[in-house]
């Protein structure tokens, strides 16, 4: 395996000689406190190896280490069609997977936008929704009917407690969801009431969460995957751990669980450092945080995900022509000021821009806040978009390395999906990047023992697996859950 990529932006610090005196001591500044060296992610995945195995322990910890009850690796043999939806980010999806048992698969989808007011609706609304979705798709995919309740794979990507897989007790919403009465409930009788009130032949076979499915989809394809990672709205990782060396299960395993039974791990860690110890957090992260419907959780989700990038830029930004009056001066700040107006798309595109000028920058700042740039504005802005999502990635990185030492993996993949991964410019470079850094490999290591590989599709694909999976133990008389 070769490097990935160009080589991500070097940093440029003290290089500043074609924008205005006036930022220069203001963008050093910024530099300072958004650049990670290594020895900050070493300091980081330290803390981070040690809260994973806090979070198996009896005691628990921050980072919830959520068995998920994927008790088989997938063999690539099964086979059947199930439906998958998957919901957690800005889109409902709903797919109908055939599985072809030979590592192969087909699938159709149908992608629908959650309408805009979802996110803090009444239950009832929610459920509504999806279950109106699922029946347009069933009606237009089956228009001669079914014979049999179609099983159904429910990825909810969300931290919710299983003690079996066909449940998921929410424990707190994420990523700007705030839907009441659903907290500390079990959602999956939630759906299926919701189904069967719009009389869809649909049965709720497994619960999973996006990371899950992303390991269980990729190892079905690739026998090298170690890792199922989601780099998107939200960010958070799974693997696979063996029954025995998770404490918090110790008295809790049906008789045909062994101790070397594997056992998928939803880490659940986009709330590492909750307590606030390792994270160089900035004065803007804690505003995100202390301004979120959830202040206090998810503190390392919210320096990395997609649905907080954005929002670092505006807050910087605000902060430059508000308070310091360096930038966008004499302009109608009102746009500017609106929280979460620039999401992620924003210092993706910014990224992006191809020309020397700026130009497009320029164009995304007028059309979108109102705002006329000036060239050493826009630089100034690019180098920030740069820095912010550099740190993304290398605080990803973290994450990674702390599961790779713990279950001692030194060579592998890590499947990776999610919007920032995909599309946010320069991100899988900066991580390859940070990787190296982390296990100190140098120009003579000429392939990368561990890589970050495109995933399979984890919510559609890896859903499906697993409900194929848990009717097959189901049929042959196995446990899904704890011991009853
Ligand atoms: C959720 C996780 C999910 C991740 C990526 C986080 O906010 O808590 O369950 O896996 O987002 O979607």
């Amino acid at each position: 395996m070769v490097h990935l990529g160009p080589k991500p932006p070097q940093h440029r610090k003290g290089t500043w000689t074609d924008v205005p005196a006036s930022f220069i001591s203001e963008l050093h500044a910024l530099e300072e406190s958004l650049t990670l060296p290594v020895e900050t992610l070493h300091k980081i995945t330290d803390k981070f190896i040690s809260e994973l195995d806090k979070g198996l322990s009896k005691a628990g910890g921050n980072i919830p280490m959520i068995p998920g009850w994927v008790l088989d690796f997938p063999t690539g043999k099964e086979s059947g069609d199930y439906l998958a939806i998957d919901l957690g980010g800005t889109n409902l999806r709903v797919v109908l997977v055939k599985l072809g048992g030979n590592s192969d698969f087909d699938t159709t989808q149908s992608k629908y936008a959650l309408p805009s007011d979802i996110r803090t609706a009444k239950s009832e609304a929610l459920w509504d929704f999806i279950a109106e979705c699922l029946k347009k798709f069933v009606d237009e995919e089956f228009p001669e009917g079914v014979t049999e309740p179609l099983p159904l794979g429910f990825t909810f990507s969300f931290p919710a407690s299983q003690d079996a897989i066909n449940e998921g007790f929410l424990q707190r919403w994420t990523k700007g969801f705030d839907i009441e009465g659903v907290e500390g409930n079990d959602v999956v009788p939630m759906l299926q009431a919701a189904v069967e009130r719009q009389n869809v032949p649909i049965n709720i076979v497994a619960l999973i969460n996006d990371t899950t499915g992303t390991l269980v989809a990729s190892m079905y394809t690739d026998p090298e995957a170690k890792m199922g990672l989601i780099f998107g709205t939200g960010c958070n990782g799974a693997y696979y751990d063996v029954c025995g060396d998770i404490p918090k299960l110790e008295g809790k395993l049906p008789a045909d669980v062994s101790a070397d039974t594997p056992m998928a791990i939803n880490c659940e860690y986009g709330s590492f450092d909750n307590e606030h110890e390792v994270l160089p957090r900035t004065k803007y992260d804690i505003q995100i945080d202390a301004e979120s419907p959830r202040p206090g959780q998810q503190a390392f989700e919210k320096m990395i995900s997609g649905y907080y990038l954005g929002e670092v830029l505006r807050l910087i930004l605000l902060e430059l022509s508000k308070e310091k009056k360096l930038f966008f001066q004499g302009q109608d700040l009102s746009k500017l000021e609106q929280s979460f107006i620039m999401d992620t798309s924003f210092p993706a595109r910014i990224e992006e821009d191809p020309f020397e000028n700026l130009s497009d920058t320029q164009e995304l700042f007028q059309s979108v806040l109102n705002l006329s740039t000036t060239a050493g504005e826009r630089k100034v802005i690019r180098r920030l978009a740069e820095l912010i999502g550099d740190r993304s990635a290398r605080l990803s990185c973290c994450g990674i390395a702390a599961i790779c030492k713990k279950r001692g993996y030194t060579s592998g993949h890590c499947a990776a999906d999610g919007s920032v991964y995909n599309r946010y410019p320069g991100f899988k470079e900066r991580a390859a990047q940070g990787l190296r850094e982390l296990f100190g490999w140098g120009p003579e290591i000429k392939e990368d023992p561990i890589i970050i590989v495109p995933a399979e599709d984890g919510s559609g694909v890896g859903a499906a697996i697993i409900a194929a999976l848990t009717e097959k133990r189901l049929k042959n008389g196995l446990s899904v859950g704890v011991k009853k």
